[in-house]
Parts: structure tokens; C-alpha cells; sequence
């Protein structure tokens, strides 16, 4: 019996030797010293020897137990530390290594001319008002003196919701909606998004941003207007722009006038930019028409206004040279980050 605990731990100290994790050790400490383990077996056999060797064989196979354990928390112990120095390893941190890039967004293109636009006119003592997208035809057309067959209430060039209800298709509404609620002086610029029925090319969006301008007070002139936009136009696009205007036809403003500015890229002298004439088309405008305020319930006789109205886009376009408006709503980044 004795040689056989002799040889039962030499043949657990080699197995644990050999263990490589700590499962392994485990299997090995119930495999030799579990209840149903091989020291067991062997101590059933204690019944057949002498009782007077008993306390002896009995010391020696509490010995051979105190021994294997101490071989098993031995190699616990290293695997343990092994494990932990290989997980500190593949836990480093290169500390050299160049750090992530955090993308900073930036404000887009259209943003970028609105908040220009923004601070140009709050200086010159303008506020910004605001109107719904979704307007009515009275807004849209009506009040603003649009003839019932004026081409731009058709179908094929409004947005309808249903027979009253449409999609605005300029920023012009809103001047009705402040001069309604408000009393003159008047003095604002509403910036915003406008609908037409159009097929999108380089130069068409159905979707597409004005900026709408209006002042009434007793005693404004043509004078005012000029004035007005010609402070616009030096900041917006440059110390030495020109303005002139060209007589036209709106239905809420008489006299109207569209005013076309210097190219800013070439000064007049003519260039890619402004196809060789030396000038850009930029807005439209004009005296605000009687029938207009009277629909507003302000009396033309005692006040008088002027407007005005620009797209957005093609601001941006000029003053950037983009020549796709479709770019400004695609969103690709690659664009978006050159401005
Ligand atoms: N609403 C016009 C358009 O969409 C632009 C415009 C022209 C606005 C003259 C005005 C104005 O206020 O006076 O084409």
C-alpha cells in the first residue's frame, strides 16, 4: 500500500507538471483527490492491512494528500500569473499609436449664405419672420394680387395638397402674414424653403431656398430700395459691386425691377462666371402694390413699401461657383467639405 501512494503521487506530481490551465488542474485534483478519486481507492484498502501499521500507512497517505495539494496550488498559482501576464500584454496600450480623427461637422454651403445674409440685413435694422411651407392659394396667390390665370397657379408648376392647400412656391406669402398682424413701420427679411413642380437639373430643384424683403413705412421710394440693395450687394458680394435694375412684372409690386449686380469673380469685365456679359441676374423686386397692402389692411395712401425676393441657392452658387444645384442637396461629404 505504501508503494502504491508512493507511486500515485509521483504520477500526480508529473501530470501537473504537465498541466497547462487551470481546467486541467481541476480534472487533476478530482481525478486524484476527489471523493470517488484514486487516493480513495487506494485508502479502501485500509480494512486489509495490520491494524498496528494503520496510523503509519494513514500519516503517510495524509502526507502524499498535503503533497499533491501543495504541487496543485503551486501550478495554479503560476498558470494564474502566466494568464495575467498575457492578458496585461495583449492589453497594452501603444501610446505613440496617432488617434482617431473626431469628425467636426461644419456648416453647410446654404447655411453658410443664410447666415450671411442674416447678418447683413439685422444690421441694416431688419428682423427675420417666419412662414409655413405649407400655404394656402390665398397667401401664395390671392392676397399677393396674382391673377386667377396667372400661369404659376397651375399644376404643372405648383405643388397642390388639395384645392386650397399648397406647397409655397416663393417666400412672398409671408410678407402677406406680417403686414396682416402687424402695423407699419415693417421691416423684415423671411428666409425658408420654397416648392415648384420642376424636373431637377443643373439649374432646377423642386426644392429650393429664398430669402423674401420687406419694408413699409410712411414715405419709402424706389430710393429706399435701391439704397437697401445696394448695401446688400457690396457686402455680399464685394466692396466694388454695381447694381442696376431692369424693368419687370411682378403681381404684388408696381414699379417691379429685376436687379442684376457686377460679376464678383471678373468686376464687370466679363468672364466664365457670368457667361461673357459682366453681370448676374440676382433678385427680384419692386414697390409693394397697392392692392396688396389694401388686402392687408394697410391704406396706400398713407403707406407705402418696397420688396424683394432672391433664391438662395443660386446666391450660394454665384458666390461659390458651384454649377449643379443638385450638389447642394446630395450631401456627399466630399462636396460639403470643400466650403
Ligand atoms: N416671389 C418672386 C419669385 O419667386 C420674387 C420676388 C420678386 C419677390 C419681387 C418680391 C418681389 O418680394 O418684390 O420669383
Amino acid at each position: 500500500m505504501e508503494s502504491r501512494l508512493k507511486a500515485l503521487e509521483e504520477k500526480a506530481k508529473s501530470e501537473i507538471k504537465k498541466a497547462d490551465s487551470i481546467k486541467v488542474l481541476e480534472k487533476a485534483r478530482i481525478h486524484y483527490l476527489g471523493k470517488k478519486g484514486e487516493l480513495t481507492k487506494i485508502l479502501r484498502g485500509m480494512g486489509a492491512i495490520d491494524a498496528a501499521e494503520r496510523p503509519r500507512v494513514g500519516r503517510i497517505a495524509n502526507t502524499v494528500r498535503e503533497n499533491i495539494e501543495n504541487e496543485l496550488d503551486k501550478a495554479m498559482d503560476a498558470i494564474k500569473g502566466k494568464e495575467l501576464e498575457n492578458r496585461l500584454q495583449l492589453e497594452t496600450i501603444d501610446v505613440t499609436m496617432p488617434g482617431k480623427e473626431i469628425k467636426i461637422g461644419r456648416r453647410h454651403p446654404l447655411t453658410q449664405t443664410m447666415d450671411d445674409l442674416k447678418d447683413i440685413f439685422i444690421s441694416m435694422g431688419f428682423e427675420v419672420a417666419e412662414g409655413p411651407e405649407i400655404e394656402t392659394v390665398y397667401y401664395n396667390f390671392d392676397a399677393l394680387n396674382a391673377p386667377k390665370n396667372h400661369p404659376s397657379r397651375d399644376m404643372s408648376d405648383t405643388f397642390y395638397i388639395n384645392e386650397n392647400v399648397i406647397l409655397r412656391t416663393q417666400t412672398s406669402p409671408v410678407q402677406v402674414r406680417v403686414m396682416e398682424k402687424t402695423k407699419p413701420p415693417i421691416r423684415i427679411v423671411s428666409l425658408g424653403r420654397c416648392f415648384r413642380n420642376d424636373t431637377p437639373d443643373a439649374t432646377h430643384s423642386p426644392m429650393f431656398y429664398q430669402i423674401e424683403g420687406l419694408v413699409v413705412d410712411r414715405g419709402i421710394t424706389m430710393g429706399d430700395l435701391k439704397g437697401t440693395l445696394e448695401v446688400f450687394a457690396k457686402h455680399f458680394f464685394g466692396p466694388d459691386t454695381l447694381i442696376k435694375f431692369r424693368p419687370h412684372n411682378f403681381p404684388f409690386t408696381e414699379p417691379s425691377a429685376e436687379v442684376d449686380a457686377t460679376c464678383f469673380k471678373c468686376g464687370g469685365k466679363g468672364c466664365g462666371v457670368c457667361k461673357g456679359s459682366g453681370w448676374m441676374e440676382v433678385l427680384g423686386s419692386g414697390m409693394v402694390h397697392p392692392n396688396v397692402l389694401r388686402n392687408c389692411g394697410i391704406d396706400p395712401e398713407i403707406y407705402s413699401g418696397f420688396a424683394f425676393g432672391m433664391g438662395i441657392d443660386r446666391l450660394a452658387m454665384q458666390k461659390y461657383g458651384i454649377d449643379d444645384i443638385r450638389l447642394l442637396f446630395e450631401n456627399d461629404m466630399r462636396f460639403i467639405d470643400q466650403f
